[in-house]
């Protein structure tokens, strides 16, 4: 076992991570963020910089933050390693001894399968503590895109149980990003981002209940002022879809780092001899400006194998059309003018099921209803496909109605307390899918409606925290396995059905994590689809996402959440770069409504080519009542840029319109008409006396200008004087 420190220097996507270890303690990460270079000097330099002297009153060595710190050297904040035996915590000390590394050609991962990983530098380092009888291994990857990953396994070489009360691994941030960055929210106003001050102490943000509104999707840190553009970021987040554990801790002695893993309970990790439990993957980005780190994010979520790769299908979803009122006629009538709207995918929601005809019963009872639909699903099923589009069919397995045959039958699969439920909410309980019996069941159920009706598409809802999340047979709290079983569910349907996509939904917005992506196809960013809220939601969570995973509709005249009403073009231009989808019942839209509906869902068809793989970019503006979100194909000869107003700004016209992203070098016309249909839309009449959406247009409007990527990222071009809830659409195209 080596004294001497050692150390590695993984390099990938213009990101640099150094880790090194010295034999008697664990591995530590001691820099990563931009590359630094392949001069062995400037490892060393690196090392030596990062060894902070001793200040009095702590231990007699300089205090080494390992990828997982412990108390045995010398760590007083949160630990990230916490084992037990009998019930007592056990003193752990962990020695390196054996590093591996190697780059992208002899990467141990495999490249397909749901975990399947594009490595571009790794390392394993072999840890182990012989008094405690454990043996572990830390990972570390950085990715083609730039992501730096780890993750913790630990073995227990002991005849009495372990358990893991935790294991979390921890990255160093820069002690010069003084702002956490983290992301909170409720049901109807997911992952606002927020920032402070980076004090003292330890910033937690656990997230319970296995799918959170409140969840902290992305956690971290930036230097004060960071904006989308400029200022150093860099945060992280856990690929996780049960409970997760996450926090930034900075302390008196000059460090700032960021942990994240899985949120355990007592007991719910036991492992036998032999047995291994593997932390999920604590992945990170960082960046100079929040869209530079997210688009490291995207090139990664980009590459895993569950990423779609044909066009985003234009979506109808019939919830807000018709809730629980289903009838063959009307959801037949709905579908014809989905279809003649340019729809390519109809979505039937809840309520086609057992008794389910309000949220009070039926659910987990995935049978056809015969009262709603006589026929069964087949004969709408074959007219949304001969109208050319695919179906889509809603379910929320993971849940039940105590009011459904399924409860009734198998009380014993509730999670919960032995002896009681837990307290409903929407008039639900969860089922415990690590129950014998359970995931056959939603897999036998849901595979025979998908071959026997043409599903094409699963919309799976999970519509209620998990509380009091007990195993009811097998005793203990058991979110942990409960996780397991949810995505080997969903692994075991896309390998029976390799052409099914799923779309992870709960509650809306309530389930975004790199575990479920692995999985599916997209997410449904919130039940509030009123443009002003979802464009702040949007900006949340395309901070992990790349657009044409986040489903984003266009709804009602009148927003059934919020109530306010707001004119097509800004609901349509709200979701235009995302996955598009309708949600409005188009018996009501007027053939005028419906035609510009048809014009904006022709010209979704082109942006989509350039915001379902370019990037997304944010144009700053003096004032944030006007919001300027672009997104710049991946070879730059294109661009989209929407001018959001959300208010009146405080200087009429708003300012100056920055457009960034674009290529320095390039030659690019900016105007703002649209081609749809080969028809020039421009900027479609408003209907039904709302008002115009521009109160001025600067010269250049009608006719176009021209200005270099560069002119056009720093020095900008006049724009329009846009009127409150109005939004334009502006494309750049290189000469
Ligand atoms: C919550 C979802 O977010 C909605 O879109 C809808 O599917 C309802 N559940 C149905 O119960």
């Amino acid at each position: 076992m080596s004294t001497r420190t050692q150390a590695w220097h993984l390099r990938a996507g213009g990101t640099s991570l150094i880790v090194d270890t010295i034999g008697q303690f664990c591995p530590r990460v001691s820099y990563w963020g931009p590359e630094v270079g392949d001069d062995p000097a400037v490892v060393e330099a690196v090392l030596e910089s990062q060894g902070l002297s001793v200040p009095s009153g702590t231990c007699d060595i300089p205090l080494r933050v390992g990828v997982l710190p412990e108390e045995s050297a010398g760590w007083l904040g949160e630990p990230g390693i916490m084992l037990t035996r009998g019930g007592r915590l056990i003193p752990v000390k962990l020695h390196t001894t054996r590093v591996e590394s190697g780059g992208a050609d002899d990467s141990p991962w495999p490249l397909d399968g749901p975990e399947g990983q594009q490595v571009g530098a790794w390392l394993w380092a072999d840890v182990t503590d012989a008094t405690a009888k454990i043996e572990g291994r830390i990972e570390i990857q950085v990715t083609p895109s730039g992501i730096v990953r780890q993750r913790a396994h630990i073995r227990n070489s002991g005849d009495e149980p372990l358990g893991v009360a935790r294991l979390v691994p921890t990255l160093p941030l820069p002690t010069t990003l003084t702002q956490i960055v983290d992301q909170a929210g409720r049901h109807l106003r997911e992952r606002q981002t927020q920032m402070h001050e980076a004090t003292i102490g330890v910033h937690h943000r656990p997230t319970r209940g296995a799918r959170n509104h409140n969840a902290s999707t992305i956690l971290g840190a930036a230097v004060a002022g960071a904006n989308a553009r400029q200022g150093r970021v860099a945060y992280g987040h856990v690929e996780w879809s049960g409970n997760v554990d996450q926090w930034v801790e900075r302390t008196p002695f000059g460090h700032l780092v960021l942990a994240g893993g899985e949120l355990l309970m007592p007991g719910e990790i036991e492992l036998a001899r032999g047995e291994t439990y593997s932390s999920p993957w604590l992945s990170a980005t960082w960046g100079d400006g929040f869209d530079a780190a997210s688009a490291k994010f995207h090139s990664y979520v980009r590459g895993f194998t569950a990423h779609p790769s044909r066009p985003r299908p234009v979506t109808l979803n019939a919830w807000e059309a018709v809730y629980f009122a289903q009838t063959f006629e009307g959801l037949s009538e709905l579908a014809r003018l989905a279809a003649e709207v340019g729809v390519e995918r109809f979505v039937l929601d809840d309520g086609w099921f057992g008794s389910r005809r309000d949220d009070r019963s039926g659910l987990g009872d995935w049978q056809v209803s015969e009262d709603v639909w006589p026929d069964g699903l087949q004969p709408l099923a074959r007219m949304v496909h001969d109208l050319g589009m695919e179906f889509g069919l809603w379910f929320e397995p993971e849940m039940l109605n105590m009011d459904s045959e399924i409860a009734r039958a198998h009380p014993e699969w509730i999670m919960g307390p032995r002896d009681r439920e837990p307290l409903e909410s929407r008039h639900q309980q969860v089922l415990n899918l690590t129950a014998p019996g359970v995931v056959d069941y939603l897999e036998d159920a849901i595979s025979r409606l998908v071959s026997e009706v043409g599903i094409d598409y699963i919309k799976w809802d999970y519509n209620r925290d998990l509380l009091e999340a007990y195993d009811r047979i097998g005793g203990g709290y058991a979110v942990h396995g409960q996780t397991v079983a949810l995505y080997a569910l969903l692994d075991r349907l896309h390998e029976r059905f390799p052409d099914l996509e799923i779309e992870s939904c709960a509650g809306g917005g309530g389930r975004v994590d790199l575990g479920i992506m692995r999985r599916a196809q997209r997410i449904w960013g919130s039940d509030c689809i009123d443009p002003l809220e979802r464009q702040i939601i949007q900006a949340g969570t395309s901070l992990l996402l790349p657009a044409e995973l986040i489903g984003s509709h266009i709804a009602s005249p009148t927003s059934h959440t919020t109530g306010r009403t707001q004119n097509l073009q800004f609901r349509c231009l709200n979701a235009q770069f995302y996955h598009l989808g309708i949600e409005w019942d188009l018996r009501r839209a007027s053939e005028v409504e419906r035609a510009e509906l048809a014009a904006w869902v022709a010209a979704h068809k082109n942006i989509r080519d350039v915001s379902h793989t370019g990037s997304l970019v944010t144009g700053l503006q003096p004032d944030d009542a006007t919001r300027v979100v672009g997104a710049v194909a991946e070879d730059g000869a294109q661009a989209y840029y929407v001018v959001i107003q959300t208010r009146t700004s405080a200087s009429r016209p708003a300012g100056i319109l920055t457009l960034p992203g674009l290529d320095p070098d390039g030659m690019y016309r900016i105007e703002a008409p649209i081609i749809a249909n080969n028809a020039v839309v421009g900027l479609p009449p408003d209907h039904g006396g709302h008002g115009s959406t521009l109160a001025g247009a600067p010269a250049w409007w009608a006719s176009g200008v021209i200005a270099s990527g560069a002119f056009l990222a720093e020095v900008g071009v006049a724009g329009p004087i846009v009127n409150p809830e109005r939004a334009v659409l502006l494309r750049a195209t290189r000469l």
